[in-house]
């Protein structure tokens, strides 16, 4: 049976004792293991049908618990944990003697991240070790961002969902690091292009690849059941419209669609709103027969509307 609530005191104890437990951030929920257990790590593997070369973000509360771990902000990257930590950035850092291969699938580097959710964030004070945590789905599908997205997968399968609520941000952290000297983007996420270079200048962005060193960035990912089409303009939307298309609009009209068939991401133009219901919706027509194809509108590719746009290319390769 897996406990579902909101008691910080059972969820550390599972973890110390190995076992998983899936954890809320803002930006979406993590599968979670002690991160100083091999074999607690590998069932995150096993349970996410998630192969091994693909690393794992290490969890914890402060900068200051990562160096009594031996684990250190480069120099270049200080000001982006200044500005951002608790929050939707992963650093990618040197790996410390304490982390196992398995978390880091051999890399020399170590992925980190203190996310900004108060349940959590009293979690891992609790917690004497940080706590690895991919996003709590199966491997290739859509990331959960409410405890019942968990629940569906994973019900009996692990120990424990700590529920905290609809994840805020709703799509993964952005991952940073220091390639030739120079700041790196390898993932877009919660954290905007331009809001990191507001901090430390022009950055690199390395975000498309399939090879699977290139961190979190595998071409077919983030995949619902249904076919998902993308689509630009009114007209592109009207031609591909059907009876059996279920829709997921930002500003375009949408004219003809029964209410059923469509999730609107912002009411306001806004990029944070449709970022927080992206996932969900896309999760949305899951169980429901009548729907064959889910047609989704390209955001305006800036901020975080460039995340979305992301997620949504892996969604349909
Ligand atoms: O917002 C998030 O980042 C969520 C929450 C739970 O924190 N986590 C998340 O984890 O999205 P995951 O495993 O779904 O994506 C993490 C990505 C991996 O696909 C991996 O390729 C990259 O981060 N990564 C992790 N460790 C790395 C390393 N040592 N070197 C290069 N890339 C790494
Ligand atoms: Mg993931």
């Amino acid at each position: 049976m897996t406990l579902i609530n909101s008691d910080i005191k059972s969820a550390s104890s599972f973890l110390t004792s190995g076992e998983l437990v899936a954890i809320p951030t803002e930006t979406v929920y993590g599968m979670g293991a002690n991160a100083f257990d091999a074999e607690a790590v590998k069932s995150i593997f096993a349970v996410k049908n998630r192969p091994f070369y693909d690393p794992l973000i290490i969890h914890t509360n402060s900068v200051k618990r990562l160096e009594e771990w031996g684990m250190h902000i480069p120099e270049q990257l200080e000001k982006l944990a200044q500005a951002f930590w608790p929050g939707p950035l992963t650093l990618l850092i040197e790996k410390s003697a304490m982390i196992s291969d398995v978390v880091t699938a051999g890399l020399p580097r170590v992925a980190v991240r203190v996310p900004n959710h108060p349940l959590t964030l009293q979690l891992l004070a609790h917690c004497a070790f940080p706590v690895a945590a991919p996003s709590a789905n199966p491997f290739g599908y859509v990331s959960p961002t409410r405890a019942e997205h968990v629940k569906k997968h994973f019900d009996g399968k692990i120990s424990m969902i700590l529920d905290g609520g609809p994840c805020v941000v709703g799509i993964e952290s952005t991952i940073v690091g220091v390639e030739q000297g120079k700041v790196t983007v390898y993932r877009l996420g919660g954290i905007s292009i331009e809001a990191i270079e507001a901090v430390v200048g022009e950055v690199l962005v390395r975000t498309s690849s399939s090879k699977p060193d290139a961190p979190g960035m595998l071409l077919k990912h983030y995949s619902p059941a249904k076919r998902v089409i993308a689509v630009d303009s009114q007209g592109e939307f009207e031609a591909k419209l059907n009876t059996q298309s279920a829709c997921i609009l930002f500003n375009l009209e949408a004219k003809g669609v029964p209410e059923k068939n469509l999730i609107r991401l912002s009411q306001s133009d806004n990029h944070s709103e449709a970022a927080q219901a992206f996932y969900s919706a896309l999760r949305h027509w899951d169980d429901d027969a009548s729907i064959h194809q889910i047609i989704v509108q390209r955001m305006p590719d800036f901020g975080l509307g460039r995340a979305i746009n992301d997620r949504l290319k892996r969604a349909i390769v």
